[in-house]
């Protein structure tokens, strides 16, 4: 009897065995038989997308994919159909390319797919159409423009820390990852819809939105390998219509600021306004660019400013030479109460701070996917047929010692205090990542950053009150860090 007479007479072999064989078939070649067969990996990795979901589940992609490059070199297979290239080409013949993203970045049209945005438009030329109608409300010169209100959020926060300095008790530690995250936020608000959200001035996570957006990290991770399985389920329109979607939380939070923003009388040239201007820009592409800033731009700022203080905190030699520099600058009446940021931009030790904590501890932590384009790719020799998606991890570029010298696994700042060098390292500063895919966010994350962290180590000492624990953090595609608590004292100025 034939395979085909076995499975048509019907009962005689049970369904589940038949779909066990299929499966196995499917597994099989894609073990052995695919053109990227011969490239080491995890086992769950050579047949299916498995593995990359477990690490997103572990919480810690950048670890597993360091570890990983370290022992198989440039290549490695982690999905059926992916490999993870962490040679410094990639920078060059990935990031910068002008390719397409892989289908992953489908998911991030929210609350479906009806609401393309930058980030979710995987097609290159598309992708620079909508880059071009929101260039101007990410330009410096209209980011600076916020400056005043973005002061105030400074202001806010500081009387906050003041709060917590003037309290004797040790119960009282600052959490410095809630603040920043609050402060993150608020910021987005202000500069997009011309109206903080509110949480620094309540000190809470106002309807458990930032909870909510982690969650929905999560989800968006993981679905982004089932695209089809999200745009039929929770990513259908019908469903989010209803608002019975986890994006939905994300979705409502910017139709509130939309709606407020429209009904508000100080509303200013603010990013909204110069969407907006630009001619033939749909509204709802504009929505979704304003989604997309408040999904992409709170926690990966959070995660730098942390970044910053905490490696500081744990490298005293570092920080002390820091304050010097600020303190000399404050002495001689340079600063202003909150700095502004051309007043930061004059500092050189803290800049070389900032690009340290960009580069140790990219916010950014799972792999970033392109689509091997018509006619294949060769990376160092090796060729990469059409469809094939080549990804690129920034910690595995990041802490490359080649790149960034023998000491690439430490913090450390001064890496960046000789020109020349940090010339050269800069083309492989891959934060923001690269090409026609560089976050748009940029110049307004930096600018907050700037102000923030000269403003505070200038104005507070932290102590980790655990200094011989480390934090943690969760990488489900921004890191997410947590449990450093601090005493937080305010410094008396000169
Ligand atoms: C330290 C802070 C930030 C870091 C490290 C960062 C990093 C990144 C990276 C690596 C990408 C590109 C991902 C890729 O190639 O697929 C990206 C994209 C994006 N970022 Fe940022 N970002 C930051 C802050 C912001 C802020 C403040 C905003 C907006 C307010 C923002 C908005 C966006 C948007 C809209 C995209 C999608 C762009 C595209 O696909 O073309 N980001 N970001």
């Amino acid at each position: 009897m034939t395979f085909y007479q076995m499975v048509s007479q019907g009962p005689a072999v049970p369904w589940p065995f038949v779909l066990a064989i299929v499966i196995l078939g499917v597994m099989i070649r894609r073990r052995y038989l695919s053109p990227i067969s011969n490239i080491p990996g995890p086992f769950l990795g050579s047949f299916s997308s498995f593995w990359k979901i477990q690490q997103i589940l572990n919480g810690h992609t950048e670890e597993q994919m360091l570890a990983l490059h370290r022992e198989h070199g440039d290549f490695v297979r982690i999905a059926d159909n992916e490999v993870s290239v962490g040679h410094p080409d990639a920078v060059k013949q990935l990031l910068h390319a002008k390719i397409a993203k892989g289908r992953w970045y489908e998911v991030f049209s929210i609350p479906d797919y009806r609401f393309v945005s930058q980030m979710s438009e995987t097609d290159p030329q598309r992708h620079i159409e909508k880059g071009k109608n929101v260039a101007a409300g990410y330009a410096l010169s209209n980011i600076i423009k916020s400056e005043p209100y973005v002061d105030d959020i400074v202001r806010a926060l500081k009387t906050q820390l003041d709060k917590l300095s003037a309290s004797e008790s040790d119960d009282q530690p600052a959490h410095l990852d809630r603040w920043f995250n609050y402060f993150a936020f608020d910021v987005v608000g202000e500069v997009t819809f011309s109206r903080s959200f509110g949480f620094v001035q309540a000190g809470i996570d106002i309807g458990g939105a930032i909870a909510n957006a982690r969650h929905l990290s999560v989800y968006v991770s993981i679905m982004g390998h089932f695209i089809w399985l999200h745009n039929l389920t929770l990513g259908n329109p019908l469903l989010s219509t209803l608002g019975l979607i986890p994006a939905s939380h994300l979705f409502d939070t910017c139709v509130a600021a939309v709606e407020a923003r429209k009904k508000n009388p100080d509303t200013r040239s603010d990013m909204m306004a110069r969407w907006l201007s630009v001619r033939d820009h749909p509204e709802r592409e504009v929505f979704a660019a304003a989604v997309t800033n408040v999904g992409a731009g709170a926690e990966t700022v959070s995660a730098s400013l942390q970044t910053f203080v905490y490696y500081l905190l744990r490298n005293p030699v570092y920080l002390e030479r820091l304050r010097k520099e600020i303190d000399a600058a404050q002495a001689r009446g340079e600063l202003s109460p909150v700095l502004q940021y051309s007043e930061a931009q004059k500092l050189p030790y803290l800049q070389a701070c900032i690009k340290e904590a960009y580069r140790y501890h990219s916010p950014i932590g799972t792999n970033l996917p392109r689509v091997v384009p018509k006619g294949g790719l060769t990376i160092q020799g090796r060729y990469f047929q059409e469809g094939t998606i080549l990804s690129v991890n920034i910690w595995v570029i990041h802490r490359n010692p080649q790149l960034f010298g023998p000491d690439s696994n430490s913090f450390n700042p001064e890496r960046w205090l000789d020109r020349e060098r940090a010339k050269e390292m800069d083309y492989f500063l891959v934060h923001w990542g690269a090409g026609y895919n560089q976050c748009p966010g940029r110049n307004l994350a930096h600018f907050e950053i700037n102000k923030l962290t000269a403003t505070l180590i200038r104005d507070y000492d932290f102590e980790l009150m655990e200094p011989n624990k480390e934090w943690s953090f969760r990488n489900t595609f921004i890191t997410t860090q947590c449990d450093w608590p601090c005493k937080v004292q305010r410094r008396s100025l000169a």
